[in-house]
């Protein structure tokens, strides 16, 4: 496998709008995350992911970019986001941001003059259709819910857009779109970003017929993603894309590529793939509802164990994969992987442990490296996600108090990882002198990094030690090009792997259940354990036991 400059590194994905509020108008900014470089820097962090902050109406947080070339101005300028840039280089880190290009705003100056004239050269940006019948072109259900077609007022055309009505799919048929977006992208590329992470790139290929799906809901309708697995050829537009752009800059770029096919894995994260890693989201779909939020299930610990152990064992041979238990699509990682009866400072510390150390590049979510978790609401108005609310409607919908429907969003909510950080116990969490855009979790009193940078045993330091180990001269290659090997697979709520390269190998072993488990580890010299959450390990002639919420890594 070919050595790239990016196979060692820690990422640490921020979203912009609750890091840091420097200027007390509640949203957090450019300057807030350039004064908590030294802070990233000292975590263990070398790539920071910045969710969108190119201008945009926010209707999806960012995710609808009006103007490719300009930062919102609630972030900041052009001028704070070179000097963020040029402060990460001081402290050798990279900066990534997204990219967003399956879909713009309906407020870009490209739709917008597409709206006046979809026969033009702009309407060609972007899938007009004529309706059938008085109905919309095909039966697509959009992401957000409600058909994938807007109807354009006055005219018989409609527009598709797979997620919300202001975000338009981009026609990536169209060779001068291609070429603006591909000038775009090496333009920031010029700038010294490192890469990106590219969002929501599967939905870039289309059935240019819009064939009508099997219906599979009372609308009539059917998830648009259904037409993607009935198209072939996304990946000849995702190499002339990396043609075109990240492969002239050794660009390291992440995707967050969502219906792949079987046996692609190497078109896309091979030596020569599409990109140089994807997310691996096989536990983070786990427990999803058939019909929305409403029905999705707690995950079980056998699942989890098993996709993360498939996943790890389909790539080592082929890539890396990038590996996270949380993001700002998601609930709290705590909340999520960990029984009730784990959330404690062993048990966030065990989960973790057992994802840094896999093999891949780590992705750190903001708020992860202190415990952050899930925050309930008590009312619909206090979330801000688009996503949230329709989620909270179809839960009425399907006969759900609204009491229910508010507890399921208290555990799915996009909103649940994206409050404001947490820096201290002041006021706001020391977010923000001012009042923050989305209401801070109260748990923040207990749970905030100025308390756990005052305390040794804290989930913070721990997690410190825990991503010095992996980048240690000692241990950094076996913890980036070993192998993966499950460990105790018959064991119940045992979470274990070896990593070797050639003489070297390391064992991470968990013990997710709440009783002690023995296990048979051969003969262990105190100087062999690597990392322990817990202050004292149990150790036999030939074998170990480890309480409940222990994690160890130990070296042969
Ligand atoms: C995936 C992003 O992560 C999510 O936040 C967004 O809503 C959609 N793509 C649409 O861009
Ligand atoms: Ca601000």
């Amino acid at each position: 496998m070919e050595k790239k400059w990016w196979h060692d590194k820690v990422a640490y994905q921020i979203y912009p709008k609750s890091f840091k509020d420097s200027n007390g108008d509640g949203i957090g900014d450019l300057r807030g995350i350039i004064e908590k470089l030294d802070y990233l820097k000292e975590l263990g962090a070398d790539i920071l992911w910045l969710c969108p902050i190119y201008k945009s109406p926010f209707v999806d947080q960012g995710y609808d970019i009006s103007d490719y070339y300009k930062i919102d101005e609630s972030f900041g300028s052009m001028e704070d986001f070179d000097e963020l840039l040029a402060e990460t280089k001081k402290r050798d880190m990279y900066v990534i941001m997204d990219l967003v290009i399956n879909h713009c705003s309906d407020q870009h100056e490209w739709f917008q003059k597409a709206l006046k004239d979809p026969e033009g050269e702009f309407g060609d940006y972007f899938y007009f259709r004529k309706g059938k019948d008085g109905n919309p072109p095909s039966n697509y259900r959009s992401y957000f819910g409600g058909s994938a077609w807007e109807k354009v007022a006055g005219s018989d055309y409609y527009y598709l857009h797979m997620f919300a009505k202001q975000q338009p799919d981009l026609n990536w048929n169209n060779e001068k779109l291609m070429r603006e977006l591909y000038t775009m992208v090496n333009w920031w590329l010029e700038k010294g970003l490192a890469g990106f992470r590219i969002d929501a790139i599967m939905n870039v290929k289309k059935d240019m017929e819009f064939k009508d799906l099997e219906p599979d809901g009372e609308d009539g309708l059917g998830e648009v993603w259904r037409m993607l697995e009935t198209v072939d050829g996304v990946g000849e537009m995702l190499e002339d894309l990396k043609r075109n752009t990240f492969e002239k800059y050794q660009a390291f770029t992440v995707a967050e590529v969502s219906t792949m096919k079987k046996d692609e894995l190497s078109d896309f994260i091979g030596d020569n793939g599409h990109f140089g890693t994807m997310f691996d989201f096989s536990a983070t779909v786990l427990g999803n509802g058939e019909h929305g939020w409403y029905d999705s299930k707690p995950i079980q610990f056998d699942d989890f164990r098993r996709v993360l152990y498939r996943s790890q064992l389909a790539c080592q041979d082929v890539g890396f994969l990038a590996n996270i238990i949380e993001n700002h699509d998601s609930p709290r990682g705590v909340n999520r992987f960990l029984p009730e009866y784990a959330r404690n400072d062993a048990g966030i510390k065990m989960l973790g442990t057992v994802s840094v150390l896999l093999r891949g590049i780590p992705f750190l979510y903001q708020g992860q490296e202190i415990g952050m978790q899930n925050c309930q609401r008590d009312s619909i108005e206090e979330y801000d996600d688009i996503s949230t609310i329709q989620e909270y409607h179809k839960a009425l919908e399907a006969g759900f108090e609204p009491k229910e429907a508010l507890a399921v969003c208290g555990q799915i909510s996009r909103d649940n990882a994206r409050t404001p950080m947490q820096w201290d116990d002041g006021e706001n969490a020391g977010f923000t002198r001012g009042t923050p855009w989305l209401k801070t979790n109260p748990n923040y009193r207990r749970i905030n990094v100025k308390e756990q940078m005052e305390r040794e045993d804290s989930v913070l330091n721990y997690y410190k030690r825990l991503l010095a180990l992996r980048k240690s001269d000692l241990y950094r290659e076996v913890f980036t090009y070993g192998r993966f090997a499950p460990l105790f697979e018959m064991e119940e709520k045992i979470f274990a792997y070896e990593r070797r390269l050639e003489n070297t190998a390391v064992r991470v072993i968990a013990n997710f259940s709440c009783v002690e488990k023995t296990l048979p580890v051969d003969y262990l010299s105190g100087d062999q354990v690597l990392l322990n959450n817990l202050e004292e390990i149990w150790v036999q002639e030939r074998s170990i036991t480890l309480r409940p919420f222990q994690v160890v890594v130990v070296r042969s």
